[in-house]
C-alpha cells in the first residue's frame, strides 16, 4: 500500500471539521423541518401553522441556555401542550439542534 493513498482523504476529513459547525447546524435545520415544520416555523423567517407553537426563532435564550435543553431534546421532549409529539435526538444531534436554534434567535418584534 502506498503510504500517501490516504492523504486527500485526511485533508477532506480536516476541511470538513474546520466547517463542522455550520454543516451540522444546517443539517438539523433539515432535520427540524422534517420532524417540526408542521407547527413550528423552524427558519428564520416566516410564522408557525400552528399559531400556538412559537417560530423556533423566539424561544428564547432562557430555553436554550437552560443546561437542561440538551439533555431533554435526548430524554424525549415533551411539552405541557398536547398536540405536541414526543420525539429524541441521539447526544450529537441534540447539541446540533440546540446550536442551530441558539444560531438563528432574533428578538421578538
Ligand atoms: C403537532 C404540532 C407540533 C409539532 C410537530 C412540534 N411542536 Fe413544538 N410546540 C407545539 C405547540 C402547540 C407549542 C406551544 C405550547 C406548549 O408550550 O406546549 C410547542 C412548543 C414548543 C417549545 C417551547 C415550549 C416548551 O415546552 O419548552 C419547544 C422548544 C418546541 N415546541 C420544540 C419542538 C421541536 C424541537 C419539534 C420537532 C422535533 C416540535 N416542537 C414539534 C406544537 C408542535
Amino acid at each position: 500500500m502506498k503510504p500517501f493513498a490516504f492523504a486527500p482523504l485526511i485533508v477532506l476529513l480536516w476541511g470538513s471539521f474546520a466547517h463542522a459547525l455550520d454543516a451540522e447546524q444546517r443539517h438539523s435545520q433539515s432535520l427540524l423541518e422534517q420532524m417540526c415544520s408542521r407547527c413550528h416555523a423552524v427558519g428564520p423567517t416566516g410564522g408557525s401553522p400552528n399559531k400556538l407553537a412559537p417560530p423556533f426563532r423566539h424561544l428564547g435564550e432562557n430555553k436554550l441556555y437552560d443546561p437542561d435543553f440538551v439533555q431533554r431534546l435526548q430524554d424525549g421532549y415533551s411539552s405541557i401542550h398536547r398536540s405536541m409529539p414526543t420525539f429524541r435526538f441521539d447526544r450529537e444531534s441534540a447539541e446540533a439542534v440546540a446550536s442551530y436554534l441558539k444560531a438563528i434567535q432574533t428578538k421578538k418584534h
